[in-house]
């Protein structure tokens, strides 16, 4: 098994195919029990933002592989008081052997992965959310018994999750369409990245049309309709955006035996309605508990875990 030994995560793209596939497997195989590995290291949680999944399952995670965890909260650190980056990335390096850190910035991000020597996780920035992605990957697998060839379509807003989605679907050989409100695109590079790793094997369509674009999906995805930092706006899409609900009525046009995978949290009755979330095509209690059978592969094989 190819290890990420002392590796960066910053964004899905710094995975290959072969190692997506091969954390998805050890993933597979720590929640099995099958595989049970140990490090005794420590790692730091530096979040700027809200979490609780991301938050609990990676110390949950790092705690079952028998390491430590700090949570750094920027209001108890000297974070919140300016400290630059580039010295708190270089002091945190001297004490820490991984840190996951959420924030606004991607280039914050890999400010702090410059200057910090230890492996740095990207545990959700504005652009990106790949531990996200790899609980989701792990849960269509476990449904479907595969990835390849699959369809997800994901309907909202162009935001983090689905910027993260087109990579995580094009580098596991399966078909992503996004459909968004014009206006709400996903990143222009990012797709372009998709597009690349994909290649012409699979597709990885834009569209506004989201009743089209559920059409024989076999995972149908959504997200909040504005991110944590955009909350201010929130009234102002709920009309733009209202095309883009999940609901029993856009689940219809999937496959009859699709899926209905959410990153949460979730306001339902905005992009998701209470029926869908709590039916029986919805995964999401099950894509919530792969965080952390995820981001524990993820922490093994970049710390180099037996
Ligand atoms: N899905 C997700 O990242 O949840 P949290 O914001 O609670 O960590
Ligand atoms: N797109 C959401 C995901 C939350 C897990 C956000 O960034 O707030």
């Amino acid at each position: 098994m190819t290890a990420l030994i002392g590796r960066d995560l910053l964004g899905l793209a710094d995975l290959s195919s072969t190692e997506l596939q091969e954390l998805l497997e050890m993933a597979t195989q720590l929640k099995s029990q099958k595989l049970q590995l140990h490090c005794n290291k420590v790692l730091g949680l530096l979040f700027s933002k809200a979490s609780t999944r991301t938050r609990v399952s990676f110390t949950v995670a790092m705690y079952q592989l028998g390491g430590q965890v700090i949570d750094l909260l920027p209001n108890v650190t000297q974070v919140s008081r300016g400290e630059p980056i580039q010295d708190t990335a270089r002091v945190l390096d001297r004490y820490l052997d991984v840190l996951a850190i959420r924030t606004f910035a991607q280039q914050e991000l890999e400010t702090f992965a410059h200057y910090a020597k230890i492996p740095v996780i990207n545990a959700l920035t504005d652009l990106e959310h790949p531990c996200q992605i790899l609980a989701d990957l792990l849960t269509i697998q476990e449904y479907f018994g595969t990835l390849s060839g699959l369809t997800l379509t994901y309907v909202g807003d162009g935001n983090n999750v689905a910027n993260s989605l087109m990579l995580g679907c094009a580098l596991a050989g399966m078909n992503v369409k996004i459909a968004f409100p014009s206006g709400y695109a996903p990143d222009a590079e990012i797709v372009e990245k998709a597009r690349s790793i994909a290649a012409g094997k699979t597709e990885v369509i834009l569209t506004h049309d989201a009743e089209t674009a559920a059409k024989d999906a076999q995972v149908l995805y959504t997200d909040v309709w504005a991110s944590m930092g955009q909350e201010t706006d929130a009234d102002n899409r709920l009309p733009i955006f209202q095309p883009y609900q999940i609901n029993q009525q856009l689940l219809s046009l999937a496959d009859a035996d699709a899926i209905v995978l959410h990153c949460l949290p979730a306001h339902r009755g905005e992009e998701i309605t209470d029926e869908v979330i709590e039916g029986s095509q919805s995964k999401v209690w099950d894509q919530a508990e792969n965080r952390l059978h995820a981001q524990k592969a993820l922490l093994a094989s970049i710390l180099g875990a037996k």
